[in-house]
């Protein structure tokens, strides 16, 4: 096991460029900071953390339903929603080199930690962390238009649509996944903090006097999501927000926290927002947002317990828990340890050399697997080395093909995390794989 040291930050920074898991966005005009993009195996573990979320969260419930709201917004939104006056961050300028500093995050609020010189910072100016943009061809304030800094906002405006179109009734939830965009004065430690990135958040609306329960049972449920896939439970925590941290609307925050290289820091948040937006948005669109129990004749506006989460900054995480050096034959072998259902490729398939009469058979374990999981397959390099390449990536299970596979039909299995190996038969190989890997 690697201790979780600076290394670790680098090396898998490292890993993930070499094998082409996130890039730097732009890189071939010089790379542009704030934003990232996913290779084709970031590409999979990203859709495989969100199709968990959304597993858990969605599929395997009958009281959530899901959503897929617009990212342009109009100003009334944000207008009520409070973000066009309080999202912000507060930022100083070093007048000696120009560099540009949340002040809430400086270690020492008199010098810049970019030049160290002391007393060299402007007063703090708040800077909104809204992206605007303009509809249309006019640059006219009637056409400015919000990229939302939060899927949050799509539910709630859509509270009324979603009640009387999906026969739910509170308790129930809307979830949603999608980019957020936040112009953030810091961007940095990777896809931790960046300009462009995607969420998964779910607003579950309840009777008022039930709101702390839920409250606690989302903590719990939450906590328990990432356990289940593999985060070991002493690089996680549940902390609970102090009274003087929470926002105004809420009556209860907690974030789910990560320890990344760099210490403690969030994944998630989990709030009791109250009956604040819904009530914001009643009043800003003239529009009822409450519920009516046609059997009681109870009308209330729900309060919401929101589950928030960055799929990026999540998918990092879990590459950052899965990461693992150990000494195999006096050589060091780079194992990801993930998830078999976070895995990028859940199986490789290995022709032992690239001669024409092991290709045949070769496509032919392909073509049984594919329709099942995501592979991979590859016909280069030494078998030994081709081993490593997918421990690397995190496969949990590799399939050969070699010269006794023309006389008994049998392919080798190895295990990604035991490196042990079993001769399975070509026509059981779909169910013996089906038990082992998520359908
Ligand atoms: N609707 C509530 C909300 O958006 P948040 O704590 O600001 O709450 C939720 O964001 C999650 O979104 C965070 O816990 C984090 O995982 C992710 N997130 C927020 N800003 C981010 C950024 N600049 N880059 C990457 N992920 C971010």
């Amino acid at each position: 096991m690697l201790p979780n040291d600076e290394t670790l930050f680098d090396k898998v920074v490292n890993l993930s460029k070499r094998r082409g898991f996130v890039f730097q966005s732009a890189e071939i005009y010089g790379g542009f900071r704030s934003a990232y993009d996913y290779g084709p195996l970031g590409v999979l573990l990203l859709r495989n953390v969100k199709e968990q979320w959304w597993r858990s969260m969605v599929q395997l419930r009958h009281d959530v339903v899901g959503l897929d709201a617009s990212i342009l917004s109009p100003p009334a939104v944000w207008q009520a929603s409070g973000h066009l006056a309080n999202f912000s961050d507060p930022m100083v300028d070093c007048r000696e080199c120009g560099a540009r500093h949340r002040q809430d995050k400086l270690d020492d609020p008199n010098a810049c930690p970019s030049c160290g010189k002391s007393g060299s910072l402007t007063e703090a100016r708040e800077f909104n962390l809204m992206f605007k943009t303009h509809a249309g061809p006019m640059v006219e304030s009637a056409a400015e238009v919000y990229l939302r800094p939060e899927t949050a906002q799509g539910m709630f405006i859509n509270f009324a649509n979603v009640l009387n179109t999906s026969r739910k009734k509170p308790p129930f939830g809307i979830a949603q996944i999608g980019k957020s965009f936040r112009n953030e004065i810091t961007p940095g430690n990777f896809v931790f903090r960046t300009r462009e990135f995607e969420q998964m958040e779910m607003e579950f609306f309840v009777p008022p006097e039930d709101s702390d329960e839920w409250y606690r049972y989302w903590c719990g449920a939450r906590m328990d999501w990432y356990l289940d896939l593999g985060m070991p439970e002493d690089r996680l925590r549940l902390r609970e927000h102090d009274a003087d941290e929470l926002s105004h609307y809420s009556t209860g925050t907690s974030d789910v926290e990560f320890a990344f290289p760099w210490g403690w820091d969030e994944l998630e948040g989990i709030a009791n927002r109250t009956d604040f937006d819904l009530k914001r948005h009643a009043e800003s669109s003239g529009t009822k947002l409450e519920y009516h129990d046609p059997a009681s004749g109870e009308r209330y506006v729900p309060h919401v317990i929101e589950p928030a989460a960055g799929a990026t900054r999540t998918a990092m995480a879990f590459l950052m828990a899965a990461y693992d050096e150990e000494e195999v034959n006096d050589d060091v072998r780079t194992v990801l340890r993930l998830d078999h259902r976070l895995a990028p490729y859940k199986v490789a398939v290995l022709p032992l050399s690239k001669k024409p009469e092991l290709i045949e058979p070769s496509n032919e374990v392909l073509g049984l697997l594919q329709p099942h999981w995501m592979c991979d397959y590859d016909q280069t390099q030494a078998i030994g080395r081709r081993y490593r390449r997918q421990d690397e990536i995190g496969t949990p299970y590799c399939v050969t093909i070699d010269f006794d596979t023309l006389e008994d039909r049998a392919v080798t299995v190895r295990d990604r995390d035991s490196m042990t190996q079993e001769r399975v038969p070509i026509d059981g190989l779909v169910d013996h794989m089906a038990g082992r890997l998520p359908a």
